[in-house]
């Protein structure tokens, strides 16, 4: 039995991706920008096994069900493929966060999963290319392997659509002060949101500008520009929620107070908080403020009424091999 423990942080985009070009190798329709988020986390250990007649799953210490077990297997199909191997495995994975707390787990799962699968094999891939092994099995987890600011280039095959870190984890001292408000599971996941978004008609806008947004919240997060950064975000963020409202069938994520906490954001910037609001494809809103302003931020989401939790979290590191 050959095994091996990697631990991913999730991370959230700045500028998003929502849509692909090729759905089976996950060719995203533009490229996106994120930061992984250091307090949480997913530690994931993998042992190949050659007594093994099938994969299997654990989840948070539970028997995982069929649907997660098939992803998984889906997943490690496309890792045997390049081993060269037919050895099953057996996976276990343990979150630090509720998997209700509708914090997406995918990326830091994925991202996990490949980079133990690979060093349980003994097989060293350059981080480069274990992004696009990750981006297999979930598109954000690319870049949930590389450390701090993270580019994935959209690319046009599997090798060059990969993850990069453009900034380093202590580059710019900001930090995401998430604001849960449902707990529940989304009705409509990413994976079936992907497929839908070449129904809007407003896709082709949200992608044609995508590369200019790019550019410029790069720029801002190298300057530590924020003014530029939160006018960039917020539109990105805006801009991605239009696409799944005016998808067929429509995807509403935000909740009313999703649409207060958004509100009162803006307010606070007005008075002078460093403080900004990105959603991905659910109700929870990631508020990213410098780190002085994360306490008052904190604080002041407490008070909102319909406010379940809020959990901190500042720019954390790449996915990393814990045991071997
Ligand atoms: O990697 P997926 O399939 O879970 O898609 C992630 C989609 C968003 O979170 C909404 C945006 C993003 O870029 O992370």
């Amino acid at each position: 039995m050959k095994q091996a423990t990697a631990r991913a942080h999730p991370n959230i985009a700045f500028i998003k991706y929502w849509g692909n070009a090729d759905e089976i190798l996950r060719l995203p329709v533009n490229s996106s920008l994120s930061m992984n988020l250091d307090s949480l986390h997913t530690t994931t250990t993998v042992a190949w096994d050659e007594t093994l007649r099938r994969d299997s799953l654990m989840i948070n210490g539970e028997v995982a069900n069929q649907v997660a077990l098939e992803r998984v297997a889906k997943h490690l199909d496309v890792i045997r493929e390049r081993l060269n191997m037919s050895e099953f495995a057996k996976v276990e994975s343990n979150n630090n966060f509720p998997m209700g707390a509708g914090i997406a787990s995918s990326a830091s799962a994925f991202a996990a999963l490949t980079v133990a699968a690979f060093r349980a094999a003994d097989v060293a891939l350059s981080e480069r290319e274990l992004t696009t092994f990750a981006r297999r099995g979930s598109g954000s987890a690319s870049r949930s392997v590389p450390s701090g600011y993270v580019q994935w280039f959209a690319g046009e095959d599997h090798e060059s659509s990969y993850a990069a870190t453009f900034a380093e984890v202590n580059h710019w001292d900001i930090v995401d002060v998430i604001a849960i408000v449902d707990s529940g599971h989304k009705k409509t996941g990413s994976q079936d949101g992907h497929k839908s978004a070449e129904t809007s008609d407003l896709q082709l806008a949200r992608v044609a500008g995508a590369a200019d947004r790019i550019q410029s919240c790069k720029q801002a997060i190298l300057d530590e520009n924020f003014a530029q950064f939160a006018e960039v975000v917020e539109y990105d963020s805006n801009l991605m929620h239009a696409v799944m409202m005016t998808s067929k069938p429509a995807l509403f994520y935000w909740k009313p107070t999703t649409l207060t906490i958004m509100e009162r954001i803006r307010e606070w910037r007005q008075a002078g908080i460093q403080v900004c609001y990105t959603l991905d494809a659910g109700p929870n809103v990631h508020c990213i403020c410098v780190r002085e302003h994360a306490e008052v931020v904190r604080e002041q989401l407490m008070s909102i009424s319909g406010v379940l939790d809020v959990v901190v979290a500042a720019p954390g590191g790449g996915t990393t091999v814990i045991t071997k």
